[in-house]
């Protein structure tokens, strides 16, 4: 009797408690918690939809084969995590800032470019710095045009590719940048002097995100840097020395100087919750995710991560996309099952590995707060 009774006790709880989030749910007008509006992303080839291609040459097959079925502006045969991202936001895919031609920018905007750096000098001329005034930009005319827009007599239909001005501060502000400055600084200096610039270089990771918080922007989704060791690219050249490997063939000096990176950025991030105090920030753990993946390659039925799909870093070096006959032999044919390699390209992720990584770090497992990305306005969810 005092058993059944309980029972329905708790059972009703629980029916009452859905209920109640069913409802906060319901009075969001859909089906996602925050219900973000749009996407605006800043950094470098791992999280570009097409800027340095529109920009400068577009990126060749078999670039985008597996996904889009043609190129499509990023380096990988198919979606990048932060396409990824937008699926889980149930929003379209993020067209880039640069990019001219069939361009919609309704939910959002990408201003991440391949080679881009906190920093300059760097490899690429669209450095942080350069992608937040050309979002200050990107924010200021399309408003403007928006409310001119509005109010002609027949609304045109241009409008239906601007963002709404209200929805700036709405957005999801996601960011994914720090590698190249580790990358290039390893390549211009040393060890020692990439470990020196790393307040600096957070600093001005810092400002920026300053800087959009005076535009407006509320919610931050700030991905840490990966394991620059284990880029097979950075493998190869750095195998050499002895001792420099560790059990997974990741270059150790390389991954320590990011891992000090991430720690600093997470530093940085608690210290902008004080100063930013309307403003709320997700700190993500990309690095574990991928080093996760890279350690249990051979579980999941990976190849040898140090190997890629397309382009070639032994005996001949060839550019994916490209393809050269040195002495008999043909150089730069891509693999046949891009899905079976982590590296697609000796430098970026494949498809595969982006959706793995994706899995791993949309459901918040791996973030400061551990919130998933739906929620990452940090209302409150359950109880
Ligand atoms: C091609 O052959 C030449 C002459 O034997 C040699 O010097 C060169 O290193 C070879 N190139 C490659 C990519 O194997
Ligand atoms: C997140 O997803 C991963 C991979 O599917 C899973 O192992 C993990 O338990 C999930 N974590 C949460 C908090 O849901």
């Amino acid at each position: 009797m005092e058993e059944s009774w309980k029972l329905f006790y708790t059972f009703g709880i629980l029916v009452f408690g859905l209920a109640a989030q069913w409802a906060a749910v319901k009075s969001d007008g859909g089906s996602l918690s925050c219900g973000f509006p749009a996407i605006y992303n800043f950094g470098d080839s791992n999280s570009d939809t097409g800027g340095i291609s529109a920009a400068f040459t577009e990126l060749p097959p078999p670039n985008g084969e597996t996904f889009f079925g043609h190129p499509a502006g990023r380096a990988c045969d198919g979606r990048l995590i932060i396409d990824f991202i937008a699926e889980n936001l149930q929003l379209p895919y993020l067209s880039a800032y640069l990019d001219s031609v069939g361009t919609n920018f309704r939910h959002g905007a990408n201003f991440a470019t391949g080679g881009s750096s906190i920093r300059s000098p760097g490899y690429s001329p669209f450095n942080l710095g350069v992608q937040i005034s050309q979002f200050i930009q990107f924010k200021a005319r399309t408003t403007a045009l928006y409310n001119q827009l509005s109010l002609s007599r027949r609304i045109p239909l241009t409008i239906s590719s601007l963002p709404r001005p209200a929805e700036f501060s709405q957005a999801l502000y996601t960011f994914d940048i720090g590698q190249n400055d580790l990358a290039h600084g390893f390549q211009v200096t040393t060890e020692n002097q990439v470990r020196a610039s790393i307040p600096n270089i957070i600093g001005q990771l810092s400002q920026a995100i300053h800087l959009l918080y005076k535009e407006g922007a509320r919610f931050f989704w700030i991905h840490n840097t990966g394991p620059l060791g284990c880029l097979p690219y950075n493998v190869l050249y750095d195998k050499s020395k002895p001792g420099n490997l560790d059990k997974n063939g990741c270059v150790k000096p390389l991954n320590a100087v990011a891992m000090e990176f991430n720690r600093q950025l997470k530093d940085k991030i608690s210290r902008l919750k004080t100063q930013l105090p309307f403003a709320k920030f997700t700190y993500v753990d990309v690095y574990s995710a991928k080093y996760a993946l890279i350690s249990s390659a051979k579980t999941l039925g990976y190849v040898d991560p140090v190997n890629f799909c397309c382009g070639s870093f032994y005996g001949y070096q060839i550019n994916c996309g490209k393809k050269a006959i040195v002495n008999g032999t043909v150089y730069g044919n891509p693999c046949n099952h891009p899905s079976r390699h982590i590296s697609w390209d000796g430098i970026h992720y494949s498809q595969a590995a982006n959706m793995w990584v994706a899995d791993r770090i949309l459901n918040g497992s791996l973030s400061d707060p551990p919130v998933p990305i739906q929620d990452a306005c940090h209302h409150q969810r359950n109880m």
